[in-house]
């Protein structure tokens, strides 16, 4: 995969498809503010470097999901006003997408300035990667960087169809999202544990199935523990639990390594041995410890137990690498916030190298204030799960030349240089900086 090394950017114009869908909320005045900017941030070194090396920037992103072209209150606005602090300088709102006054703003761009095109999927045939957007697009640069992670598992015009119409290279996120997950899946320091919990088995087979090949343990929390447990004839009560859940929890537990004779090229699967139970969903809920995970009627498993939870840090404590996705139990609410806290803390504090699979896993070590203490959070939710499970990400293949439709053999990336090493907690950094992702974070913050 091409990277920013491999393009002369200098007094070019370069379009750059980042992935500024932050969420929002109301704000005082009527309008929106942002509510997590570390997308923007996640950007940074990509906008900085190619800012230094003279290029004109033309930048563009979509954010959330307009159905019928320019809503306000979707407006990138707020993005310009916030990148434009971060990077202390002047961002430039376009005033659409594409067109002659768009194209005329990129052609009076001069070196180092920054230009950022209205949201992407106000356009029309953004979202059907529309060849004559494509095109138009591709008539505002000479160059095209897609650091866009979170959205390369969409085909779009503006991560796909573009790619093949300019010279092109991945920035600095995706490259290093692409070489750090792929990393710990094709060259993990062993053992590799993963983590997985979330709500429903059905988002997270395909994650689950890599992680039995490639992992030594696959640990399972959250509310999809039910379907499993189930499958093993365990009442669950009023836990969540669907049919379909536990036929894909069935064919997973078939897939795991019998737990004491370990086969090779299957994991251990763990599931919780205790719970805590809670009459219903709510912060005043009545809620116990069960010492087991025979969910009587008219109680609900709302997150791992405490013996659970402390089998599971054990196993983190002792991992080479750590993969990490979906949260243990209803941690917004306190009374079962206990297991997804006790996760987060371990992943926090172990000494293997850690990855946190995006969306919710990632809110859920913010909540706890840990999220500077992992070695890396992936920017992606849906594009980090894709990757993980092996599937052809269209935004990382146009880059490398394959187009929508024809996959590579071997997948959506070459392997990653080699092993990662990286020093324990207080040993100094490695000096050569080429292998490290640009999220990848050194360890310092406290858990307390
Ligand atoms: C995300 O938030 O996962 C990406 O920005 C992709 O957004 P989408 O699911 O609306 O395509
Ligand atoms: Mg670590």
């Amino acid at each position: 995969m091409r990277s920013l090394d491999d393009l002369d950017v200098h007094a070019r114009r370069v379009l750059v498809r980042v992935d500024f869908n932050v969420p929002l909320t109301p704000g005082e005045d009527g309008g929106v503010e942002i509510a997590d900017d570390t997308r923007i941030r996640a950007a940074l070194p990509t906008i900085e470097e190619l800012r230094g090396k003279g290029a004109r920037l033309v930048l563009v992103s979509h954010l959330g999901r307009p159905k019928h072209g320019p809503e306000p209150a979707l407006s990138m606005a707020p993005v310009a006003a916030r990148l434009g602090e971060l990077l202390g300088a002047e961002v430039t709102l376009a005033p659409g997408v594409v067109g002659e006054s768009v194209r005329a703003l990129t052609e009076g761009l001069r070196d180092g300035e920054v230009l950022l095109l209205e949201n992407v999927r106000f356009q029309e045939g953004e979202t059907d990667n529309d060849p004559a957007l494509a095109r138009e697009l591709a008539e505002l640069a000479d160059v095209y960087v897609n650091d866009a992670f979170g959205a390369a598992h969409r085909a779009h015009a503006s991560t796909e169809g573009v790619a093949h119409l300019l010279p092109s290279a991945a920035g600095r996120l995706l490259e290093g999202e692409v070489k750090t997950l792929t990393g710990i899946l094709e060259h993990p320091e062993p053992p590799l544990v993963a983590i997985v919990g979330g709500a429903k088995v059905a988002d997270k087979i395909g994650v689950i199935e890599r992680f039995l090949q490639v992992a030594d343990i696959v640990m399972i929390g959250g509310a999809m523990c039910f379907p499993f447990l189930h499958a093993q004839g365990h009442s669950v009560g009023e836990s969540l639990c669907d049919d379909e859940d536990v036929e894909h929890a069935r064919k997973l537990l078939d897939r795991a390594s019998d737990t004491h004779t370990p086969q090779p090229g299957r994991g251990r699967m763990l599931v919780p041995h205790d719970l805590v139970i809670g009459d219903r969903l709510a912060d005043d809920a009545q809620h116990r410890v069960l010492p087991g995970v025979e969910v009587p009627a008219g109680w609900m498993g709302l997150d791992i137990g405490p013996d659970t939870a402390a089998r599971y840090t054990g196993e983190i404590e002792q991992a080479g690498t750590v993969f990490w996705n979906g949260p243990m139990g209803a941690f917004e609410h306190a009374p079962f916030a206990f297991g997804t806290r006790a996760v987060a803390e371990a992943v926090a504090k172990a000494p293997g190298f850690t990855v946190v699979g995006g969306g919710d896993s990632a809110s859920a070590l913010a909540h706890f204030g840990l999220e500077r203490a992992v070695d890396f959070v992936s920017t992606g939710g849906g594009a980090t799960l894709e990757l993980v499970e092996g599937r052809t990400l269209p935004g990382v293949h146009a880059l490398e030349g394959g187009a929508v439709g024809r996959p590579s053999p071997s997948g959506c990336v070459p392997p990653p240089g080699g092993r990662r090493s990286r020093p324990k907690a207080g040993e100094p950094g490695p000096s050569s900086s080429d292998d490290r992702a640009p999220l990848s974070r050194s360890k310092g913050a406290r858990v307390t």
